[in-house]
């Protein structure tokens, strides 16, 4: 690109319009704008989006959708998805979108088409997962498996941990799921606790099978299971593993017939479309884990086909790219309200933080803006009761999205107009905020002394003017949580391409990995090195300790 992005026209264009729009507060826009709800709503694979409650206007909309066109969104676009090698420091394919295409598709990397590759692994965990729901698929004691253990970590875990939490309503009696990411042993403890040996399978997921965290768990329910009274070659019965590291996986003792291969082009985030979305398929079933698919492939193509004013991940990122280069906010809250979509933040994290977290453009020049926000989130109504206040009338403004589900799937009567009610007032009340003359007559009616009212107004007032998003879908079933997914995947994508990073590497994570081998081998005795006072201090306080 031959211009950074603050020294294009349009990036000085759009910084004007922001300085004016302390005279449009929100609410203002909606007065001036009659259709602004329908204006700025789109729809497609499920989703609604509304994008009306941000502080922007058609004309800054407008900038934005030439930002996108001048960054060349639309080129880099077509280029991931036919499989170009966009991420330059790994010289790798992004093509998780591959792995959810249709079957008639071909898409080649270096030359071979990698759908009937995608298509053969399918086939492989279809058919290992109807053994185990047949009860087909035996321990070494004869006994059919009943549990699942996905041992991963980051992009091995969240994926598949999200998907069947979110699909609780879509899981088959047959066997239950569970998940160890942590190193961390209660976590292991507390799982292998729930499970019999004799009828648990173990996926060890990981992409590389070097990250530690994976690898001592694995490490250590091998042992346990051999401690159980199985034989090395009882292993087969009850290990598989997803890798893209076939020869690690197979030293580690796993066969050969038992390993679900990925590849280079599939990112760890980007991850559970592929094998290591076993535990999804084994929980919710092979129709359900399609579905999930083919709710992200419509997203896919609305991404690849729609104009971008109408491109809903684009202009999901706009809104955030807005939000945070032109209005300065630093952080992005998720407030799914269904229960069943708890993790869906801990997955965006992620997603968003991992991709985009960088301050180095791809030419190696450091960025001058701001990229990925911090994500944070929970559950609505739970956020509301804790960390809302913040965002009503802290120092800080955190713009929202909400995640609204039309239709429940419990019966219990009256909960779910309150938590919808909840979901659409708290939208409104960021952005309205709260309005003194109105206040003032519910405390006086309410019979609180004037003298009070007055001082009371003053700690009670907010101006609102907090921009949120809502993504409103009528069901949470597994096509609309694919879409879903892919929604914020290729808004992440969007973002940055505009940011000009590259979305798809996570160097930053490498030096605290090689600090804590090192401190790793000072705590078991094996080596010293050089380190502040602080760490010093606190190694052997742990030493002492242990
Ligand atoms: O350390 C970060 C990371 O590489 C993530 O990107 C990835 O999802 C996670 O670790 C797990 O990696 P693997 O699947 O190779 O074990």
């Amino acid at each position: 690109m031959d211009k950074t992005l603050p020294q294009t026209t349009i990036y000085r264009q759009l910084l004007f319009f922001a300085s004016q729009l302390n005279n449009y507060p929100i609410k203002s826009l909606f007065q001036l704008e009659a259709t602004r709800f329908p204006n700025m709503t789109v729809s497609t694979g499920g989703l609604i989006l509304d994008y009306s409650k941000n502080q922007i206007t058609e004309e800054i909309l407008r900038l934005l959708l030439r930002l996108a066109e001048e960054r060349n969104v639309p080129a880099v676009r077509d280029a991931m998805f036919s499989g170009d090698k966009i991420n330059i420091s790994e010289n790798r394919a992004v093509l998780h979108t591959a792995l959810r295409s249709s079957r008639t598709e071909s898409i080649l990397v270096d030359g071979e088409d990698v759908v009937p590759e995608i298509r053969s692994v399918l086939k492989r965990m279809q058919s290992l997962t109807l053994k185990i729901h047949a009860g087909e698929w035996q321990g070494f004691t004869g006994k059919c498996i009943k549990d699942v253990i996905n041992i991963g970590i980051g992009g091995s875990d969240l994926g598949p941990r999200m998907v069947v939490t979110a699909l609780r309503h879509y899981r088959l009696p047959r066997v239950s799921v569970h998940f160890v990411s942590n190193v961390d042993g209660h976590d292991l403890e507390s799982v292998l606790n729930k499970v019999n040996p004799e009828t648990t399978l173990f996926i060890i997921s990981s992409k590389s099978f070097t990250t530690k965290e994976t690898v001592l768990n694995a490490q250590s329910v091998r042992r346990w299971f051999l401690d159980a009274g199985a034989e090395v070659s009882d292993i087969k019965k009850h290990f598989v593993a997803v890798t893209a590291n076939v020869d690690v996986a197979e030293s580690f003792g796993i066969p050969a017939e038992n390993i679900y291969p990925i590849w280079d082009w599939v990112g760890g985030r980007y991850s559970v479309w592929s094998a290591i979305g076993l535990p999804v398929m084994l929980a919710v079933g092979v129709n359900h884990f399609m579905e999930l698919l083919s709710g992200a492939h419509a997203m896919d193509v609305h991404f690849k086909y729609a104009p971008l004013d109408h491109n809903m991940p684009v202009l999901l990122a706009l809104i955030g790219i807005w939000n945070r280069n032109f209005l300065g906010y630093h952080t992005l809250a998720v407030a799914p309200y269904h229960e069943d979509l708890f993790v869906f933040s801990r997955w965006l994290q992620q997603l968003e933080m991992e991709s985009n977290g960088k301050s180095v453009q791809k030419d190696g020049e450091p960025v001058s803006y701001g990229t990925a926000p911090i994500i944070l989130g929970n559950t609505g109504t739970n956020g509301q009761h804790s960390y809302f206040q913040l965002f009503h009338q802290g120092t800080d403004i955190c713009p929202v999205d909400f995640i609204a589900v039309l239709k429940p799937t419990h019966s219990f009567d009256k909960h779910h107009e309150q938590l919808l009610a909840n979901c659409f007032a708290q939208a409104e009340a960021l952005m309205r905020g709260a309005d003194p003359q109105k206040a003032k007559e519910y405390m006086l009616a309410k019979g609180i002394p004037a003298e009070r009212v007055e001082s009371l107004l003053k700690q009670t007032q907010f101006e609102g003017n907090r921009p949120s998003n809502m993504i409103v879908m009528n069901e949470l079933r597994p096509e609309t949580l694919g879409a879903l997914m892919a929604l914020y995947e290729h808004k992440v994508f969007v973002q940055g391409v505009i940011w000009n990073i590259n979305s798809f590497d996570q160097w930053g994570v490498e030096l605290g990995k090689a600090l804590a081998t090192n401190i790793h081998k000072e705590l078991t005795g094996e080596a010293v090195y050089e380190h502040d006072s602080s760490t010093t201090g606190l190694i052997e306080l742990a030493k002492a300790g242990l």
